[in-house]
């Protein structure tokens, strides 16, 4: 891995059994007790062991949730801003014994790992609520997912012996090492990581494209977990970046890699979170731009911004590039932000998601000046066929 990024902690995590250590370990499971994750907790896991959050080896024990709650920092002081937690019943729990194993399960009932239990705890949910999210409205759907989840929490080590099953955007799943590898490959030594939920639109390409003219290539990786019902399913987007990438991008120098994670909106907090995982996808740089990760009001335009002030630059280690509110300006001819644009607002094409949804809803597709006509056409086809 030399001349690549560090990962966060200095090492790749692998939770991932093979041979015959994982034959055993599934022997195993089928024998003892077992819990079944929820959608965003089978993420967790796969991220988990395939080092996508390194350093993190398991769900989260007590001493760390709180520190991430309390510091932003893990309890050994490096920066982790989202707790990564199992949660149980209080029943579920009450059949479970500390320094055991218990056989993780997806709603399938497919054994996926193993949870070597150290710890089973009190789930602290407003505290989250008010310290992850901001808020303790179950109106904002990070915290709806909080309150729905177990009353306890149960911490310890995994390792897993089946990783989940995706039969969707299979050329597009890379792990962490295997990024790492194509960077290598490539020799690209600058990297910039694109976060993404959202069908794209101009502003972003302008700022992915802004961020290339500065490094070497461009990992776009657009999250395909669990995301809120209103938000444009993760096939749409994707067919979107393909068209876009065909038509509008510099081949050699991007790559599109989907990212597995549950989404949480938890703005600003998620914004660290997000860089330090593409950190260990082996990227130096990351884009932040308005309202990262955000949902309705709960968060100010640029919080996901200011709140990497409160970190050592070192401690994070991977490059934040902040952009400002960017839109097609009508004066300018083109794509500009707030920091590059002298004319008036009024001048400015800027569509919020819902203003979008509603416009393909109605069957009118978004401008040029705001979407790529290609990509227009993918969502209104989209909302049609809906
Ligand atoms: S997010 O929840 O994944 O952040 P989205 O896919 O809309 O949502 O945004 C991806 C990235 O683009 C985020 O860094 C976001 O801040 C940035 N972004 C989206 N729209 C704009 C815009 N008009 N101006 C500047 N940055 C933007």
């Amino acid at each position: 891995m030399s001349g690549l990024i560090e990962p966060h902690g200095g090492k790749l995590v692998t939770r991932v059994l093979e041979g015959e250590v994982r034959d055993e370990a599934l022997k195993k499971a089928r024998k003892i007790k077992k819990i079944v994750l929820s959608d965003r907790e089978v993420s967790d896991l796969e991220l988990i062991a395939i080092g996508g959050f390194s350093p993190i080896e398991g769900f989260m024990t007590k001493d760390d949730y709180h520190s991430t709650m309390d510091t932003m920092s893990l309890r050994n002081g490096l920066p982790w801003t989202i707790p990564v937690t199992l949660s149980a019943t209080k029943e579920e729990a009450g059949n479970l014994k500390e320094n055991t194993d218990i056989a993780l399960v997806d709603g399938k009932n497919t054994i996926l790992g193993i949870l070597h239990l150290e710890e089973v705890y009190s789930h602290d949910k407003e505290k989250e609520a008010l310290e992850v999210y901001g808020t303790k409205e179950d109106a904002h759907p990070g915290v709806k997912k909080v309150y729905e989840m177990g009353e306890m929490l149960l911490g310890g080590k995994v390792s897993v012996v089946k990783r989940p099953e995706h039969d969707d955007f299979k050329e597009y799943r890379l792990d962490p090492k295997d990024t790492r590898g194509l960077f290598k490959e490539k020799g690209w030594k600058r990297v910039v990581g694109f976060q993404t939920r959202n069908p794209i639109h101009r502003a972003h390409e302008y700022i992915q494209k802004c961020a290339l003219e500065v490094v070497d290539g461009l990992m776009i990786h657009p999250l395909v977990g669990e995301t809120k019902e209103d938000d444009i399913p993760a096939p749409i987007r994707m067919r979107c970046y393909e068209t876009l990438i065909e038509n509008y991008y510099p081949k050699d120098r991007v790559c599109l890699v989907v990212f597995p994670a549950a989404m949480r909106y938890a703005g600003p907090r998620e914004a660290v979170f997000h860089a330090l995982i593409r950190k260990n996808y082996g990227c130096t740089h990351f884009i932040v731009g308005r309202d990262h990760a955000g949902v309705g009001k709960y968060y100010g335009t640029f919080d996901a911004h200011y709140i990497f002030d409160e970190f050592d630059p070192a401690a994070i280690g991977i490059t934040p590039l902040f952009f400002d509110y960017t839109f097609y300006c009508k004066k300018c001819s083109g794509m500009a932000s707030y920091k590059s644009c002298p004319h008036d607002s009024s001048e400015h094409i800027t569509l919020s998601g819902t203003k979008v949804r509603e416009m393909l809803k109605g069957g009118n597709t978004p401008p040029p000046e705001f979407s790529r006509p290609e990509v227009a056409g993918i969502l209104a086809e989209a909302m049609k066929q809906r």
